[in-house]
């Protein structure tokens, strides 16, 4: 059955695109995993802190590159991306985009840093431009963010990037120990003063 609206971003819209590297500063960058991230993808896993609020686990190096390689295809699917965050060019965290929808120009942030790279307001400062990216080059209308209510870091890096809380979501999100309530932040294109975003 057809819809009766116009779609804010066709199919194909990502896939269009290749990935950038966007610069946060001289030495900070976002850029596409590569082979040489296994490491710091299986500290990333392994870290209590980030299983904690990713409740996933790996096993094997094998499974580390399967998750770099995989990101290529998602972003071809249109439904996932992720970039490393590096210092130097060497991997310390990951933001990215999942619940990718393209008919509603929205989709939601993920991001973790590396225990050794932590309390320097990184996660804020790789948030700025990937943001500043989904809204210019892509064309999102909405980013959002859910964290659960326990995870005030998480919060924190939410407020300091301009994400304007929404609200709690009651018991949406499964960690270990069950589900929890989850605060909802949100930046929109337009809340940067102008109809169209542009500031
Ligand atoms: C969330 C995370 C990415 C933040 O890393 P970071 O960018 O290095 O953040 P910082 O350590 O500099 O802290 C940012 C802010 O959170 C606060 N904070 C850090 N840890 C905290 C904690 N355990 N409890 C409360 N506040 C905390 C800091 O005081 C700082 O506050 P400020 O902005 O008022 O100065 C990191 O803690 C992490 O990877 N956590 C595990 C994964 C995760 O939670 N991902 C998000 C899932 S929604």
């Amino acid at each position: 059955m057809p819809v009766l609206f116009t779609a804010v971003l066709p199919k194909g819209t990502l896939n269009a695109l290749r990935q950038p590297v966007l610069a946060i500063d001289d030495q900070l960058a976002l850029r596409t995993w590569r082979a040489q991230d296994v490491p710091a993808v299986r500290a990333a896993f392994d870290c209590p802190r980030i299983q904690r609020w990713h409740p996933r686990r790996m096993d094997s190096d094998e499974e580390a590159w399967e998750w770099i390689a995989g990101w290529t295809r998602q972003w071809q699917d249109e439904i996932r991306t992720s970039w490393a965050i590096t210092h130097n060019d060497r991997a310390v965290g990951q933001i990215g985009l999942r619940n990718i929808d393209l008919e509603q120009g929205a989709a939601e942030l993920s991001y973790w840093v590396l225990p050794e790279a932590r309390g320097a307001g990184l996660a804020a400062r790789a948030v700025e431009p990937m943001t500043r990216w989904c809204f210019d080059a892509v064309g999102f209308h909405r980013l959002f963010l859910k964290h659960s209510t326990e995870n005030m870091a998480s919060c924190r890096v939410a407020t300091t990037a301009g994400y304007v809380p929404e609200g709690t979501l009651r018991a949406a999100m499964l960690h270990v120990d069950g589900l929890h309530d989850a605060h909802v932040h949100s930046r929109l294109r337009t809340d940067e003063g102008n109809d169209d975003g542009s500031a």
